[in-house]
């Protein structure tokens, strides 16, 4: 937070005007202009949390409790949520080793006549392989909705994620590239939907007090949205920080080769989101120690994310999957972990990042 984003929300408060009664006050519609700007589509609904902008696309995608959502398992639980909410059954696809993202081959062999909805997540900052998926999508008139939770900024093919399926929904998190604390987007080119989405974002309601679908209270407030207008405007300088930040790890750590270093294929740009690393061949037990260590230098390493939602108790009821189910997200699951990379890290604290966990990896 910049001297902006404290002037932005003091203002709010000295206007008067917290919030409105259908979650469109005026900073909300300038930030959903400026961001729709930013991915290039024609509309951007703002609500209180990236969570909240899956369930409205959802929502508005018509998921009911006799559908499937098809989702990958190697995510945050911000992902499976709202299919649970729909009451719609999660079926999950394994992902592509080298990127950790869903797998376009895997999605076919997972889909069925019940998938009413393709929810890739570009996991990390980077994009999913988005043109077989939606390819497959297309021939079977399913509904794509890119979970954009970690990648504001992120391309694919020369366009910004978040314009690549239906719709795509975004995370303001205190951890994603821009924040403001708690707050969600969703992102569409389709004029009926965004209709759809303001009305599920006030409790359905058609006007005022007439309510004629199911929806819930995911107004984002205006302060949120002043905070959020405030981050737009910083987000290149953010990203261009964390891709020097990702290079000087790229180029430092993995000189033993015991580390895979993500990758960035032709064609993608990475929003850097987290720099996230495998231990080659190590079991779980040996990944948690070594990340021990490098967090008892002071390094916050992370693992994201230790336990797959398939092997979690309340999804292995809901999609009947069982451990060894989708190899490549449990191997994932035990062998990756992420190095802090935000833009508050200097060159210098980068450097001590990667000379330490490159001695302690060895
Ligand atoms: C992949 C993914 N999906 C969904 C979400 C949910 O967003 P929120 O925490 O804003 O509800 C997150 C949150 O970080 C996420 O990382």
């Amino acid at each position: 937070m910049g001297k902006e984003e404290i002037e932005a929300a003091v203002s709010v408060l000295k206007s008067g005007t917290l919030t409105n009664k259908s979650g469109a006050g005026p900073r909300v519609l300038e930030f959903e202009r400026e961001f729709a700007r930013l991915v290039g589509v024609k509309h951007a609904v703002a609500v209180n949390t990236g969570t909240a902008a899956l369930h409205c696309a959802l929502l508005a995608a018509g998921v009911k409790s006799a559908d499937d959502v098809l989702i990958p398992s190697f995510t945050f639980a911000g992902t499976g949520t709202p299919v649970l909410l729909c009451g719609a059954r999660p079926i999950f696809a394994d992902i592509r080793s080298e990127t950790y993202c869903i797998s376009p081959e895997d999605i076919e062999n997972a889909i069925s006549r019940r998938t009413k909805v393709i929810m890739p997540v570009h996991l990390y900052g980077l994009s999913c392989d988005m043109d077989p998926i939606v390819e497959i999508a297309r021939q079977r008139g399913i509904t794509v909705v890119e979970d954009a939770a970690q990648a504001h900024g992120a391309e694919y093919k020369q366009r910004k994620v978040g314009s690549l399926g239906e719709m795509a929904c975004f995370s303001f998190y205190s951890g994603s590239n821009m924040t403001t604390g708690e707050g969600g987007m969703i992102t569409t080119n389709d004029d009926d939907l965004v209709q759809t989405l303001k009305m599920i974002r006030t409790h359905g309601e058609e006007r005022p007090y007439w309510v004629s679908r199911i929806g819930n209270n995911y107004h984002m407030t205006e302060m949120v949205a002043a905070i959020g207008v405030a981050q737009l405007r910083r987000l290149g300088e953010f990203l261009e920080r964390r891709r020097q930040n990702a290079k000087i790890l790229t180029d430092q750590v993995g000189v033993s080769g015991k580390l895979a270093l993500p990758s960035e294929p032709d064609g993608v740009k990475h929003s850097w989101c987290m720099y996230t690393v495998r231990l080659r061949g190590a079991n779980a037990g040996k990944r948690n120690k070594i990340v021990e260590r490098i967090r008892d230098k002071n390094i916050e390493a992370s693992i994201y994310y230790e336990t797959p939602l398939h092997l979690l108790p309340l999804y292995r009821e809901a999609s009947g999957l069982r451990k060894g189910s989708l190899p490549e997200t449990e191997r994932a699951a035990r062998q990756v972990f992420s190095l802090p990379l935000h833009p508050g890290l200097t060159s210098e604290d980068m450097s001590y990042v990667a000379d330490t966990v490159r001695r302690i990896v060895g």
